[in-house]
């Protein structure tokens, strides 16, 4: 199969494209689309044939099941069930925009979509693209990030045809998302409610508007695919916690791995500049910027792994606002998340 690519302005959207794009979810095909957070790989939700291929191409475990894109606050109530007051007012708050709620699941939702879970993911995402696509196709698009399992999400559409090319029917191409990793998952179908995934949102900024909500526990397995190693470039990486010493810890193990003639590199924060003159180092953005860190991110490791980069050291940044987020993914990246 060949792979279509349609250059849309997200400012300035041509209705055409879209037109031709909803045509394929409709019929039975798959569009990688830009969302804020990452492109994702939409099939439409009701389509069980559809929803396989996704699983196929992106070669995902038929258990880790899939977040559902909707284009109106409203039409959670086609796609879940069960929704008082508190979710209302969640939704109200954060859509559109990078929070997934789960919630429980509406029967007419295929259950390969959501790996035969009762429950369901679903958030409606702040783009203009994925918004006009979705309402085009005049259905929920499950979609997730359009890379293959396992590796990281992509912030361009390059990144989405380094992964599938050849293997889905289209790729909208709107330039890289802002916020640049995926949106923050909270459950909200058991009190109190649960963060599965750090993302978009802070904790900070659920905090404002959910009064009681807790970190889900390791041992407590909801979805599978929850906790298989994710987010991983092909390149060894390791994380140096942000604190004292950080730069002296950082070159020590540069230097081991150059004694060993290994090509490392080094991912560090903007302020540190000065202090890594001599060695290859790409740079996250600044340490207190977390926004720009996390818009990066994903970015940047894919660059390490273009270079054939054989080992990454990381530097940490400080577990507050998008801060934690950007940790979790580098921990996953290293193996232990
Ligand atoms: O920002 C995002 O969320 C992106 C964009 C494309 O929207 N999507 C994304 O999807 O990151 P994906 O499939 O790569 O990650 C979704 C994760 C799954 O791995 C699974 O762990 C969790 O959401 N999930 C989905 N349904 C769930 C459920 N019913 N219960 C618990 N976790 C669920
Ligand atoms: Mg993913």
């Amino acid at each position: 199969m060949k792979t279509k690519l349609f250059k849309i302005n997200p400012r300035k959207i041509e209705i055409d494209k879209i037109r031709k794009a909803a045509q394929i979810i409709k019929k039975g095909g798959l569009v990688a689309f830009p969302t804020e957070t990452v492109y994702g790989l939409g099939a439409d939700a009701f389509n069980k044939q559809a929803i396989t291929k996704i699983f196929r191409v992106k070669k995902r475990p038929f258990n880790d099941p899939l977040i559902v894109h909707i284009a109106d606050k409203k039409d959670v109530f086609k796609v879940a069930d069960k929704i008082d007051k508190t979710v209302c007012k969640i939704i109200e708050q954060f859509w559109p925009g990078p929070l997934t709620v789960i919630l429980k699941k509406a029967k007419d939702i295929p259950k390969i979509a959501t790996a035969n879970l009762e429950t369901i993911a679903i958030r409606m995402p702040a783009h203009s693209v994925a918004l006009s696509l979705i309402k085009e196709a005049k259905t929920p698009l499950v979609a997730p990030s359009a890379n293959l399992f396992g590796k990281l999400s992509p912030t361009t559409a390059e990144d989405v045809l380094e992964d599938l090319r050849g293997k889905i029917d289209l790729v909208l191409d709107a330039g890289k998302t802002v916020v640049g990793i995926e949106s923050t998952i909270l459950d909200l179908t058991r009190r109190p409610f649960s963060v599965l995934r750090f993302g978009g949102v802070s904790l900070e900024e659920l905090k404002r508007v959910i009064p009681e909500f807790r970190l889900y526990k390791e041992k407590e397995i909801l979805a599978p695919g929850m906790f298989i190693r994710h987010y991983s470039p092909r390149a060894k990486l390791i994380v140096v916690e942000e604190g004292k010493g950080q730069i002296g810890k950082v070159k020590k193990m540069v230097y081991k791995f150059l004694r060993e003639r290994k090509k490392v590199g080094i991912m560090a924060k903007a302020e540190h500049r000065s202090q890594y003159r001599n060695f290859k180092v790409k740079f996250l953005g600044r340490g207190n910027d977390f926004s720009s860190c996390a818009s990066n991110l994903f970015a940047l490791l894919r660059e390490f792994d273009r270079e054939k980069f054989e080992i990454i050291i990381a530097e940490g940044v400080k577990e507050k606002g998008l801060g934690r987020a950007i940790m979790e993914r580098l921990r996953k990246a290293q193996g232990d998340g």
